[in-house]
């Protein structure tokens, strides 16, 4: 029995069949995933969520001074809502609206919230964030904040991430503002060990995926018969995952299947690492100022505040 939509079986096994095997990063977070992802947060070598957290906490009051109260916030790829609560105790949005892929894990995060913001008006929409989605009719356009933390949107190649900003744009009309979280360029080996920790939470991770897909179309890998890499990629500025075969397979699923031979790899994440001034521009293209910009002291992240 399947969970996916077609198009998703589409889209997944298109992918597996390219000369080059990949899945697409959105398909690590079933419940599991999503676990696995809560405690690679709080990996000594992970250094993205609490280097954010700690630059949000710090300017939190100038933050709050320029959104103001009483918006409705739209997090998108909210996960855990850890970061929201931070950011409703800063802003006191009127409104809460959570979009998340991984809808079970989701509607738990959004019950916490409930619970530590019980005045707070709290809808949550499990979705894909790259398709076509509706904001709730009854919702306001005005006074809206798009929260996009966790340098998600290193996942998507540079149009698709100016695409996604586009669409974050149009969503905030006039009067918007986004916050959004941006890992920036740093050495090598840092970047590498974040994505390749030494108790292997994120190996178990980026293996995880195969068990999801077996799920979603119905195919037979073994995650035991592959290994994680992460490497960085200097030339495209990215942290890239991948899936290695460590002997030849053969993986089956209705109607088809792939051989991989030993060595052969599935890529299943990108994550793009910016200069300030190179993802400025592309807020610019996108149609936004990039009004405010925060930063560790490292320089290793970037809080940026941006109007249209
Ligand atoms: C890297 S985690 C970040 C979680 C949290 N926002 C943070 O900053 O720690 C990415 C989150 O986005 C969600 N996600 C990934 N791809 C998505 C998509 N295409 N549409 C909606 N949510 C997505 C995942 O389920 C996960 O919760």
């Amino acid at each position: 029995m399947t969970e996916a939509p077609i198009a998703d079986t589409r889209e997944i096994i298109g992918g597996l069949l390219r000369p080059v095997a990949c899945i697409a990063p959105k398909y690590f977070y079933d419940a599991r995933g999503s676990l696995l992802f809560e405690e690679i947060t709080r990996l000594p070598e992970y250094y993205p969520t609490r280097t954010e957290r700690a630059i949000m906490l710090e300017h939190g009051a100038e933050i709050a001074g320029k959104v103001g109260a009483g918006s409705t916030v739209i997090e998108m790829g909210a996960g855990s809502c850890e970061k929201a609560r931070d950011l409703c105790e800063l802003i006191r949005p009127a409104h809460f609206v959570a979009i998340d892929i991984s809808a079970e894990f989701l509607h738990q995060a959004a019950d916490g919230l409930r619970a530590a913001f019980p005045d707070l008006d709290i809808r949550v929409l499990a979705a894909d964030l790259t398709a076509d989605m509706s904001m709730p009719s009854d919702l306001s356009p005005r006074h809206r904040l798009v929260f996009y933390p966790g340098s998600s949107i290193g996942n998507f190649d540079p149009p698709q991430a100016l695409s996604l900003l586009s669409r974050f744009r149009r969503l905030l009309g006039e009067d918007g503002t986004l916050l959004i979280g941006v890992d920036l360029l740093k050495d090598a080996a840092v970047l590498e060990a974040a994505y390749d920790d030494a108790a292997g939470v994120t190996a178990a991770f980026n293996l995880n995926v195969l068990n999801h897909v077996n799920r979603l179309i119905d195919s037979d890998f073994d995650p035991g018969q592959w290994r994680h890499r992460a490497i960085f990629n200097a030339l495209d500025s990215r942290v890239e995952m991948h899936l290695e075969a460590t002997l030849d397979i053969q993986v089956s699923w209705p109607g088809a299947g792939r051989r991989f031979l030993r060595g052969e790899r599935i890529h299943t994440e990108n994550s793009y690492k910016y200069r300030i001034e190179d993802f400025a521009d592309t807020l610019g293209h996108a149609g936004f100022r990039h009004t405010d910009v925060w930063t560790d002291a490292a320089r290793w992240f970037a809080v940026i505040l941006a109007r249209p």
